[in-house]
């Protein structure tokens, strides 16, 4: 798997950007990652690479957004507060992913079971997160305690892994 280090926000936004250029109409791209990693962010920069004019906010409550000023649409979903892939149909997924823009879904893991079988799948994770769980460097972290404090515990680091 394809796996990206980003060291901050500015390279999320780059990588946003390069994606936006590749996207082709009917592209289902699926975020996958904890709370606060940064789907919201890469979704707004993948929008402004688009050429989306209007601001892209995380549709938690609407489950989806459309945005139609960019090169292509664009179809935000955020499928936080769905129970199941049943939930997801009933609101007509089928039709936005067939709908001729590109679908982003956050949280698609909690719909995993009705995606396309072309989508498009970014793993998130905090970088600091990885080496907790192992290696030297969760190590280094906790005797560095001071400068691991000092950067705000969980800092701007992250690695995605792509599907594609
Ligand atoms: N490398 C990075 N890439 C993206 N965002 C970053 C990065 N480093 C720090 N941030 C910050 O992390 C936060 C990410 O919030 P965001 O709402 O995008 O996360 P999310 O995964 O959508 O959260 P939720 O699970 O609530 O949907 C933002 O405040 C952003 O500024
Ligand atoms: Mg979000």
């Amino acid at each position: 798997m394809r796996e990206i280090h980003i060291k901050n926000e500015e390279e999320t936004r780059a990588f946003g950007h390069a994606l936006a250029d590749e996207l082709q109409p009917n592209d289902v791209l699926a975020l996958i990652g904890d709370l606060g990693v940064g789907k919201t962010s890469l979704t707004k920069y993948i929008a402004e690479g688009l050429g989306v004019t209007e601001p892209v906010t995380s549709p938690t409550f609407t489950i989806v957004a459309e945005h139609h000023s960019g090169r292509l649409p664009l179809y935000h979903f955020d499928v936080y507060r769905l129970e199941s892939g049943a939930e997801m149909l009933a609101i007509g997924c089928d039709e936005y992913f067939d709908g001729g823009g590109v679908s982003v879904i956050e949280w698609a893991d909690k719909v995993a079971e009705i995606l396309p079988d072309r989508t498009k799948c970014i793993f998130m994770e905090y970088a600091d997160a990885e080496s907790e769980h192992g290696g030297a460097d969760a190590d280094k972290n906790k005797a560095d305690g001071a400068d691991y404090a000092e950067s705000g515990g969980l800092g701007e680091e992250r690695v995605y892994r792509c599907t594609f």
